[in-house]
């Protein structure tokens, strides 16, 4: 159904449209940075049509949820939330509700069928074709997982990022081929697909000379893209490019010679987000994840020993089917001794199509709620003790606005002292250590 919707005629449209009334767009965004990177490029798009747009819900002519399905939580949130656009609706008869992403492409008909205030429905590979559905006035689930390498790439092209931010997403990749057994991602996000290195790499430039500092190269497995290490040391050469980030990175292909590769470019920041999931190589295993803890737990300490400031963090999952109490201890020796910056944990929650949900959910809530505390309370100690080495050292920080900004490790420091806008270089001295950021004050 998608294929009608090119971006040929997209762009036929856009130009006999250009006289129209100018209309006011609102997004908003839930999920991971993928979803973030997807609604900037679809902001850009909406701006090119002649939108405007609208931090403000009360002024939007067309809102855009971009959702999330990786965990059932995350999709009950965006559901109830949207259910009360119907008051929105109500008001203004014209509004045009879209939902997009993730859940768009899990939940189409249902979507439409509970929430019939909602106009479009369009999947992650389908939603750059939503101001020409507006246009023509679709209505309905339009679902297009026939997502072409040349899409993928046309629709990268399509726009770079906002330009009043510091820091561009640059998707090098998307979908997963992995199927963990617990992940909904491959069935909603497609198999993988990776952009020609020489886009990538054009892209930083282009936005570098827009006055971009900051590059966040993104992929649900950044480190599967065959080009991943040349991307990397050529990104880091480009500039004007002064950081270079990566996310996510799966462990299986995460080897010496990437941390070297870091070790050797200063724009490369030292920061690598290595999910570990579990530590217990029986439950690894039953998730279908393709390394062990011990092979985990060389890769950080090889970080740890090439680049000793570096961040390291994680996500975790506990209770998954079958975890036995010293499977979570497995996972508590793994947080012991890698000693994370930061972990994003999880209860493990059943996902539709996945094959663990075929699985007996056998770990009761009440006992995932115990195992997910106890491990809270690990993972802060030495996140406390990984921050506790900053202090009294001087660092330097990217503001994101007022007075707070990041380290290159990704680490977020709140300052004393003047306020900076979004960009520019403070360099703070630490005063204080918490679990999940610094406190300082400004020295320059
Ligand atoms: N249950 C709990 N956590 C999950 N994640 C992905 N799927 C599930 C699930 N079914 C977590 C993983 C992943 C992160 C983005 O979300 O830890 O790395
Ligand atoms: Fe999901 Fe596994 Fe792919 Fe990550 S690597 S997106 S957890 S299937």
């Amino acid at each position: 159904m998608g294929g009608q919707y090119s971006r040929e005629s997209s762009k036929k449209i856009m130009k006999n449209t250009s006289k129209r009334i100018k209309k006011t767009v609102y997004i908003k965004t839930f999920g991971c940075q993928m979803n973030k990177a997807d609604s900037r490029r679809l902001k850009e798009l909406f701006a090119m049509e002649g939108y405007n747009i609208t931090e403000k819900k009360s002024k939007a002519d067309v809102m855009v949820y971009n959702t999330c399905s990786v965990r059932g939580h995350a999709e009950n949130k965006a559901m109830s939330h949207l259910g009360r656009l119907k008051f929105a609706k109500k008001n203004k008869p014209d509004l045009k509700i879209c939902v997009v992403g993730c859940m768009a492409q899990r939940m189409g008909e249902e979507i439409i069928e509970r929430l019939p205030h909602v106009s479009i429905v369009v999947g992650p590979s389908t939603m750059f074709r939503i101001p020409l559905m507006i246009e023509e006035e679709v209505e309905g689930v339009v679902l297009d997982t026939a997502d072409s390498v040349k899409e993928f790439s046309d629709y990268i092209d399509e726009a770079a990022c906002e330009k009043s931010e510091y820091s561009g997403y640059i998707p090098i990749m998307k979908g997963c081929n992995n199927f963990c057994s617990y992940c909904i991602v491959p069935y909603v996000r497609g198999r993988e697909q990776y952009r020609d290195k020489s886009d990538v790499i054009n892209e930083c430039r282009s936005i570098a000379k827009k006055g971009i500092k900051e590059v966040m190269l993104l992929g649900q497995t950044v480190n599967s893209h065959p080009r991943f290490k040349d991307i990397l040391k050529e990104a880091a050469s480009i500039s004007g490019i002064e950081r270079v980030r990566f996310v996510t990175s799966y462990p299986g292909q995460m080897d010496r010679e990437i941390v070297d590769i870091v070790a050797e470019h200063s724009a490369l920041c030292n920061y690598f987000h290595i999910p570990l999931q579990s530590g217990s190589d029986r439950i690894l295993k039953k998730m279908n994840r393709k390394y062990t803890a011990e092979s985990f737990l060389d890769i950080v300490l090889y970080i740890r020993e090439k680049i000793p400031s570096a961040s390291v963090s994680t996500d975790i999952i506990v209770g998954f089917p079958e975890e036995k109490n010293a499977d979570f201890q497995k996972t508590l020796d793994i947080v012991e001794k890698a000693v994370f910056d930061q972990c994003f944990t999880f209860k493990y929650s059943p996902r539709p199509m996945t094959t663990a949900s075929k699985m007996d959910d056998d770990v009761s809530v009440k006992v995932k709620k115990e195992r997910l505390a106890i491990l809270n309370r690990e993972c802060e100690k030495r996140a406390l003790e990984r921050n506790k080495m900053l202090n009294g050292k001087r660092v330097e920080l990217f503001s994101e606005g007022g007075r707070k900004g990041r380290t290159d490790t990704y680490k977020i420091v709140f300052w004393e002292g003047s306020p900076s806008p979004p960009g520019e270089k403070v360099i703070v001295n630490v005063k204080k250590a918490m679990p999940h950021s610094l406190k300082g004050v400004r020295v320059l």
